[in-house]
């Protein structure tokens, strides 16, 4: 059989998933909207076979063999078994996965969406699965349903307690909001966060405003927000993209025993960003955090130096030798004038506090590659290179 290659996007709610009505079936508790991410500078790249000639099924991650038996594994593979064209004799081959992201996975990005939408892809290719996969990937991880579209994404929550409707749906393509970019702020940051899994386990058990939130502010918030983003209201996306992360986190302090995504880093940055906004007397960008330290900004092109030049001046490198630092060809950063400076009224943070910020774009769902060069399994079906 053929090795079957795809790759897939990394996305950053707007609207956060936070919270699950059921845990086996990954069913959350309210509507959540994010943008897929251009798979330039960040995706996940996975190639599946089967083969009669193979005696287990197996998979490598990053370059590791991994257990086949994750029970988030098992899920996706069991539901695309369970929509197989083949012929069941084929279908019953064993199954070879090799799966790599192009970032490292130590930047604290959540890897596991792209992850679950590029191996859910590439195996509904294989079997022929064909309509909606979004249900497949979500059998993986929640936020995965997301990264099957490419543009600005929906996932409706649904309310059938098999979640035949919690499924993802495209609001519009990448080339609809034209002049979106994200500056991604990676945190220099060791320590060990609790998982989202466990964090909205806790908040369901325990945290009354998060079934606050979820009846009475993303009902409304996620139809202003699709709105927004048909309308290309960027005032309006920003405002509620802030509210939205803000309160997420909010229900995480309200949690027992409460988890911390954000660091100082974050709180100077979130800070940063308000006093700004305020200073141009307009909105000229917006973020959300997800669970961990690292801000990730939405805002329009032609904000883009200024916001660089501001990150420059107050969040400095520790080194100006470092063409890592900025990856993802920003344009040239616009130094702040004296009179934003004194406007902003705060204070520099000490070097190195940001590891790096990657620039980039809304882009396209999963992408399937033809090239027998792209393959990260041989014709035998083993890992390339290793
Ligand atoms: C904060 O999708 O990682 O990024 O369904 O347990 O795998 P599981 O959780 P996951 O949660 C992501 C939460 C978030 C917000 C979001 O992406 O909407």
């Amino acid at each position: 059989m053929n090795i079957v290659t795809c790759i897939a996007p990394v996305n950053i709610a707007v609207i956060k998933y936070w919270g699950k009505r059921d845990d086996e079936l990954i069913l959350p508790v309210n509507d959540s909207i994010s943008a897929s991410l251009d798979t330039h500078e960040l995706c996940a790249k996975t190639s599946v076979m089967a083969s009669p000639d193979f005696d287990a099924d197996r998979i490598w991650l990053n370059g590791r063999e991994e257990s086949i038996n994750n029970p988030r594994l098992q899920n996706c593979l069991r539901e695309i078994r369970k929509r197989s064209q083949l012929s069941p004799e084929t279908e019953n081959w064993k199954l070879h996965i090799c799966s790599k992201n192009n970032f490292p996975t130590a930047a604290g990005l959540a890897s596991s969406a792209a992850g679950y939408a590029c191996l859910s892809a590439a195996l509904a290719k294989l079997y022929k699965v064909e309509g909606d996969i979004s249900t497949i990937a979500r059998s993986g991880s929640g936020s995965a349903c997301r990264s099957v579209y490419g543009g600005f994404v929906r996932w409706y929550a649904g309310i059938d307690p098999n979640g035949s409707d919690s499924i993802a749906k495209q609001i519009a393509p990448p080339s609809h909001w034209l002049e979106m970019r994200i500056l991604i702020l990676v945190v220099n940051d060791e320590r060990k966060k609790t998982s989202s899994a466990i964090g909205m386990k806790n908040a369901v058990l325990t945290s009354e405003l998060l079934k606050y939130r979820a009846e009475h502010c993303v009902p409304k918030r996620v139809e202003e927000m699709q709105r927004a983003i048909l309308s290309k209201n960027f005032e309006k996306f920003a405002e509620l993209m802030i509210k939205d992360s803000n309160q997420m986190h909010a229900i995480c302090l309200d949690t027992s025993p409460p988890c911390f995504y954000l660091n100082n880093v974050s709180f100077s940055v979130i800070d940063l960003i308000h006093a700004y906004n305020e200073a141009s007397n307009s909105m000229k960008v917006g973020y959300t955090n997800d669970a961990g330290p690292n801000t990730v900004l939405y805002l329009p092109e032609k904000n883009v130096p200024e916001v660089l030049g501001l990150l420059d001046y107050y969040f400095p490198t520790e080194s100006t030798k470092n063409s890592e630092y900025k990856r993802g060809n920003p344009p040239q950063s616009l130094p702040p004038s004296n009179e934003l400076i004194l406007k902003i009224n705060r204070e520099k943070s000490q070097p190195g506090q940001l590891k790096y910020i990657i620039y980039t774009r809304v882009g396209d769902g999963p992408t399937y590659l033809e090239n027998p060069r792209e393959h990260l399994l041989d014709s035998k079906g083993f890992p390339v290179g290793l």
